[in-house]
């Protein structure tokens, strides 16, 4: 009951800050230097143990099945640089689940309910275009296996962009070295009324009766179902403890947090 078996990567949104490139390329294949984020994304759940990987899509992201289900073993023989997406390719199982209408996280994370049971206990979800140290979702995943309740990933964000994100209200006393209880949480609350400049990053772990707390809300923020407002019912039952990353993390959802994560990442490749 403990193992975490599936991710699920809400991959499904339009990406609009990117057109027109996003028109014909999915946010989640732009490059990192010479990879792709949703790569990242999967190399981060594999590290975590996962292999069940499930992909909520839409229709114009064939691309994004084909970067995984396509080996083309001609090219593998030849470039050492394949070997790696292979080994994933290897040891996990992706599936592609289609959202029909664009009506929000809350709503992709639903569409996961067709591939993970609620007998699974938990599973994780990354938003790729959040790109983080590799280890993250595996520190979750033991915190989950230590508290055995929703975990999110926070970041202390400028005031000036808390109504961009969700934000939680927390215990002022850790529950354990950069954990905290949840009370409340609110999608892209306005500057003057944010409780904290905590705010919600793309990784969690949901244990699967959120599913239901899913079905029970109303379209909330940009009219649209809001993961938020389903987790904060859990929060107020005390069930949701926020891990405050110790790393940086790009916002690559961003041209100008893309751009970050290149001139980091590209520095690194020539020390
Ligand atoms: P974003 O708010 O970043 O939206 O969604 P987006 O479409 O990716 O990008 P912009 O804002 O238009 O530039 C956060 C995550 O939730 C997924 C997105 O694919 C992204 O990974 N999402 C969002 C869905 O899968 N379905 C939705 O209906 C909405």
């Amino acid at each position: 009951m403990n193992k975490i078996n599936h991710c699920l990567y809400p991959v499904a949104g339009l990406g609009t800050r990117f057109l027109p490139i996003t028109k014909s390329l999915p946010k989640e294949l732009l490059p990192i230097i010479d990879k792709p984020l949703l790569q990242y994304a999967v190399e981060e759940a594999h590290l975590a143990g996962i292999m069940q990987m499930n992909m909520v899509v839409s229709d114009n992201k064939k691309a994004i099945q084909h970067y995984f289900s396509d080996p083309n073993p001609h090219a593998v023989d030849k470039l050492k640089k394949l070997t790696h997406l292979q080994q994933l390719m290897d040891d996990c199982d992706f599936h592609f689940v289609k959202q029909k209408e664009m009506r929000g996280l809350g709503d992709a994370i639903l569409c996961g309910n067709e591939q993970i049971k609620k007998e699974e206990g938990a599973f994780a979800v990354i938003l790729p275009d959040d790109l983080c140290a590799i280890n993250t979702l595996k520190k979750m995943v033991e915190l989950y296996q230590q508290h055995q309740c929703c975990i999110i990933a926070v970041e202390q964000v400028p005031a000036s962009l808390v109504n961009r994100y969700g934000i939680v209200e927390v215990a002022t006393k850790a529950i354990d070295e950069r954990v905290y209880k949840v009370f409340n949480m609110v999608e892209k609350p306005p500057i003057n009324e944010a409780k904290s400049d905590l705010a919600i990053i793309g990784r969690y772990i949901l244990t699967t009766d959120i599913f239901d707390f899913i079905k029970k809300t109303k379209s909330g923020a940009n009219q649209e179902i809001q993961i938020t407002d389903a987790l904060k019912m859990k929060a107020q039952r005390g069930e949701v403890i926020a891990y405050h990353l110790p790393n940086k993390r790009y916002d690559c959802g961003t041209p100008s947090g893309y751009v970050k994560a290149i001139k980091d990442y590209a520095a690194q490749l020539s020390n």
